[in-house]
């Protein structure tokens, strides 16, 4: 029987190719608050990060810093282990894909798989994107396709391969999907993931000739291991597979995996068909973020436009960072990093709301002598009140939670801070000469801090301590705390003065980092620049999904007399074909025309996106004659 009570979570290990950027420690923190919230629930916790080291990605960045690549790679980890250091990130184990044993795994993993027969050798042709260590599965016949995850150009490889069966596991990932609506968290990203699969799956390509910077392939050398397949066994490796079967047993399979929208697709559909594949269970939950980007664009070492969590650690600390990451940047969305939003929330729900009504009762507390609060026997009504609705916030705080909806579990623990701050309002205690009703206010105050104390331990490690501490509350993690402050209110309190715990940000902090990267100012252009693009209004008559493609849509669009043109537009998971057939949008009519997936593009249809990250097409007020310009 195996011991329920652990939990293993997991974060992308990332591309050894740079310092860690927001965007690392964002996937880092949500999985850090996970492991800290099962801790405060009793259970065993395992937390595996790490590097990810291997591959043409790698291989290149080295080549252009003129450097080994091992020595290229053992450069950056000391920075990831300082900058988790920093933001209190309290991984259990740090794993690098060049570790001996992490290759071990990798090569034993591989022999079993080539010996049942779910790897085989032949040869494949076709695009690759460096950037994203993916084959493109569009292909494209003559011209090189865009890279369908990122956009960026794509190179053309004709090598001897070994291949994965992944079509193999087509129905059986499907019914998987069915059978754990669950399993990818927030749920309706699994959505994308099955119409993925639906499509139709090939055999996957998972070594490499032409690249050297890899794990030989077993008993053939002159191949290396295709860098996912490399990268996704260290959540095996990290717990010792093929090593210390007992421990594997223990951890395995995984209950949180977290990563980024980008990389759902490795994820949730390689990773547990390689698990079928080994006769492995497969994890429970996969947690999905999505972007934050800088200047509307995705936040990437690529693009140049990075916040450095150094400078954010420097201006502002490590809990202030961690909070505004978890509650601001709600999970299911993309979100714009702000520096006035954040100094926003500190001075705000931080420093306003948090702080200062721990201030506020340990001042008034000791102008009044006050410095050890008696246990209260009897509790007034609206004391009880405030018990009543701590009770219920710890519940709805725990569901959120455990369905690791952080943003929510925040936003209502955000409210009960604001009732006991209306509370202590209310009771005036300033005013209150009689001792025992002044105690009860304070008792009742302190009792709502220590329940919100604990409760934001996970988030804001250390200023929960602090926290705690000024109210004499020392031992956290006791087993079954969220039982424990539920129970009713029959704490004594001593009360310590301290720090402060959040400062208002009075003037805003220009962070010249972050200032530098970004544009000063959008460059004009001038008439001349803006009359070269013609947009011209049409009415699409058809829209049909391309075969090979899961995103692309086919459409015949209208345009008068201009005649009709086909154009492509990869629009797939945003529209139904009915919702686009008779309408009428806003093209590019005079963009050269590109072949995509061996059908050509004769211009492009204008989107734009929503607040919830869906796309709406541009359209017209009212009709107008099909092949009219934008003027
Ligand atoms: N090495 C692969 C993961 C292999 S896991 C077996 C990889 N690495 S990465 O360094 O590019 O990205 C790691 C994580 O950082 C991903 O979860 C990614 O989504 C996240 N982020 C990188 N940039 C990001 C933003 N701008 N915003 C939020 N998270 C993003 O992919």
């Amino acid at each position: 029987m195996k011991d329920k009570n652990k939990f293993y979570v997991t974060t992308p290990i990332y591309y050894a190719t740079a310092r860690p950027h927001l965007g690392s420690l964002y996937s880092t923190v949500l999985a850090d608050i996970a492991a800290r919230w099962n801790k405060l629930l009793g259970k065993k916790v395992f937390f595996l990060t790490g590097t990810d080291e291997h591959g043409q990605k790698i291989a290149q960045a080295a080549q252009k810093a003129g450097m080994e690549p091992q020595k290229f790679v053992d450069s950056f980890i000391g920075d990831y282990k300082h900058i988790w250091k920093l933001y209190n990130i309290d991984y259990t184990r740090f794993i690098r894909t060049t570790e001996p044993e992490h290759v071990k795994a990798v090569q034993e993993w591989l022999t079993k798989l080539l010996k049942n027969g779910d790897i085989y050798k032949s040869k494949y042709e076709g695009w690759y994107c460096i950037p994203d260590e993916t084959f493109v599965v569009e292909k494209g016949d003559q011209e090189s396709p865009l890279c369908s995850m990122c956009s960026r150009a794509t190179i053309f490889i004709s090598e001897e391969s070994y291949f994965f069966k992944l079509s193999k596991y087509q129905d059986k990932l499907l019914k998987f999907y069915k059978d754990n609506p669950d399993f990818v968290l927030p749920k309706e990203r699994l959505n994308e993931v099955i119409k993925f699969v639906e499509s139709g799956l090939k055999d996957l390509s998972i070594s490499r000739t032409t690249v050297k910077w890899g794990i030989p392939f077993p008993g053939d050398e002159k191949h290396v291991a295709y860098v996912w397949a490399d990268a996704l066994l260290n959540y095996l490796s990290g717990v010792d597979y093929n090593k210390d079967q007992k421990n594997l047993e223990f951890w395995w399979p995984a209950d949180l995996q977290v990563m980024g929208k980008d990389i759902l697709r490795f994820h949730a559909v390689y990773w547990p068909a390689f698990l079928m594949a080994s006769n492995l269970e497969l994890p429970k939950h996969l947690l999905v973020h999505g972007w934050i980007k800088v200047n509307q664009q995705k936040m990437s070492k690529s693009l140049g436009n990075t916040i450095d969590p150094q400078d954010l650690y420097n201006a502002y600390g490590a809990d202030a960072v961690r909070y505004y990451l978890t509650s601001q940047l709600a999970i299911t969305h993309d979100a714009e990093f702000s520096t006035q939003e954040l100094e926003h929330r500190i001075s705000t729900d931080l420093a306003n709301d948090l702080g200062n009504l721990l201030n506020r009762t340990i001042a008034l507390a000791f102008k009044n002598d006050l410095f050890e609060v008696p246990e209260i026997k009897k509790w007034s009504i609206e004391a009880l009140e405030l018990y009543d609705y701590s009770v219920a916030t710890i519940n709805e705080y725990h569901d959120h939670m455990q369905n690791c909806s952080f943003h929510l579990a925040l936003a209502s623990l955000w409210k009960f801070i604001s009732r006991v701050n209306a509370y202590f309002h209310s009771q005036e205690p300033w005013k209150i000469t009689d001792k025992e009703k002044f105690n009860e206010v304070i008792s009742a105050t302190c009792h709502s801090l220590n329940v919100i104390g604990h409760l934001i331990w996970p988030v804001m490690p250390h200023k929960a301590i602090e926290l705690l501490d000024h109210i004499g509350q020392e031992d956290i993690l006791d087993d079954n705390v969220i039982q424990e402050l539920k129970k009713k209110w029959n704490n004594s309190f001593k009360l310590k003065k301290g720090t402060t715990l959040f400062q208002k940000i009075e003037e805003p902090k220009v962070m010249k980092e972050i200032e530098q990267e970004k544009p000063l100012s959008e460059p004009n252009i001038n008439f001349e620049d803006f009359a070269k693009v013609k947009l011209l209004v049409g009415t699409i008559e058809q829209c049909e999904e391309v075969p090979k493609s899961d995103k692309l849509y086919k459409l015949q669009v209208n345009f008068g007399d201009k005649g009709m043109r086909q154009i492509l537009s990869g629009v797939r998971q945003y529209f139904k074909p009915q919702d686009l057939i008779g309408k009428q949008g806003v093209f590019v009519f005079n963009l050269a025309p590109r072949k995509m997936v061996g059908l050509e593009s004769q211009g492009m249809m204008l989107f734009v996106e929503d607040a919830n990250g869906n796309l709406q097409f541009v359209t017209v007020a009212k009709e107008v004659p099909n092949g009219n310009p934008l003027r």
